[in-house]
């Protein structure tokens, strides 16, 4: 009995030294962290490191400071940045090599890290991924998928076409689409928007922020593109887009660019097989597409009933590389062994 006592004390005491040990490591570490981020107060001097570890943290705690202000100005309520359960928005984008692909793509990537429970999916016009954007997105620090899908040749454009000859972005937007129908084939209704970013537009934080909640498709106004300075919905009195102001084609049935509305997740899904159409007349991309999910009378105005602005339609210049071109005859290049 007594050798019986003693051993049934000998596992408990074994299983309490396994609770001590945790619990001393715990606050090892919990003091350890403690005294290193308030200042040192270990006598160790820090290594360089952790001195840059400190300077770092205070970094980050400095533009968290900076950033709730600013979310503030514009009045974005903390549940805003803070909730996790927020519906994410999934924004795909087309893209394709060139000399400037990079610097588009971090021009959104900057953008995008402001932007909480963002997807972003980017479609390559290429026949597989290339390591430029495998790179880029694995450093960029989003969450997001990479795939690729190449554009026939037929419905490329030639250097001596004019832009509108041909659509553009087409087949990739719709691989992004696939994606989606195909992450979410067991989900009737999935929580989420969906957004088509170009890779060359301007994109402010406050669009994201718009956008996040779109129950069915909604709409805002786009800067410098078709022509003018902005196309941009019409709204009523009672809220509803009533027409279009636009200088080309105003009479279009959605006279808007691909940058000018998101669709909720689940309509878009519901909608079975709908996708752009390549065969899309000319400037009726976005028309073909909306009319098949989508009734103007539907469409939600955000931006303060369409009145700010918040997403810019820019192109980039083509850069001028007649010097890398005389250089490349002779042999040089000046991008050897250097990525741009
Ligand atoms: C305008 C609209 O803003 C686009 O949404 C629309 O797709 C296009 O017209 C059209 O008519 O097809 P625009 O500025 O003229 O856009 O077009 P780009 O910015 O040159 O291209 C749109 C997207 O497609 C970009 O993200 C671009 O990177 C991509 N793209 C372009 C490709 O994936 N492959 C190409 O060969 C060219
Ligand atoms: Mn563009």
């Amino acid at each position: 009995m007594g050798s019986l006592n003693s051993y049934v004390l000998k596992r408990r005491m074994r299983k309490w030294w396994k609770y001590l040990v945790v619990l001393i490591f715990l606050l090892a570490v919990y003091f350890g962290g403690f005294l290193h981020i308030s200042g040192n107060i270990s006598t160790a001097p820090p290594s360089d490191l952790s001195r840059n570890t400190m300077k770092e943290v205070f970094a980050l705690q400095r533009q968290i400071k900076l950033l709730k202000s600013v979310l503030k100005q514009y009045s974005i309520p903390e549940k805003e940045y803070s909730d996790v359960l927020l519906p994410v928005i999934y924004v795909i984008t087309p893209t394709y090599t060139r000399p400037q692909q990079k610097a588009e793509l971090t021009r959104l990537k900057s953008v995008f890290l402001h932007v909480p429970a963002l997807h972003w999916i980017v479609v390559e016009d290429a026949p597989k991924k290339s390591q430029l954007v495998s790179n880029f997105l694995e450093s960029s620090g989003l969450t997001y998928t990479h795939l690729h899908q190449s554009t026939p040749q037929e419905w490329k454009l030639k250097d001596s076409d004019p832009k509108w000859r041909k659509p553009r972005g087409v087949l990739q937007r719709n691989a992004g689409i696939r994606w989606l129908r195909s992450k979410f084939a067991h989900d009737a209704s999935p929580r989420g928007v969906v957004y088509f970013a170009d890779d060359d537009n301007t994109y402010s934080v406050e669009l994201f922020h718009e956008m996040r909640d779109t129950h069915k498709v909604s709409v805002w106004p786009v800067a410098l593109v078709g022509g003018v300075l902005v196309e941009r919905p019409l709204v009523e009195s009672n809220g509803q887009v009533s027409s279009w102001l636009a200088g080309w084609k105003a009479d279009r049935p959605f006279a808007m660019d691909m940058a000018g509305f998101a669709v909720n997740l689940s309509l878009l899904l519901n909608k079975s097989g709908v996708e752009f159409s390549i065969d899309a007349p000319i400037g009726f991309q976005e028309s073909v597409f909306l009319e098949k999910i989508i009734t103007r009378e539907e469409l939600e105005p955000k931006a303060d009933l369409c009145t700010k602005v918040y997403v810019w339609h820019t192109r980039t210049e083509q850069p001028d590389l007649k010097q890398e071109i005389r250089l490349n005859k002779v042999g040089k290049h000046t991008d050897e062994g250097i990525e741009l």
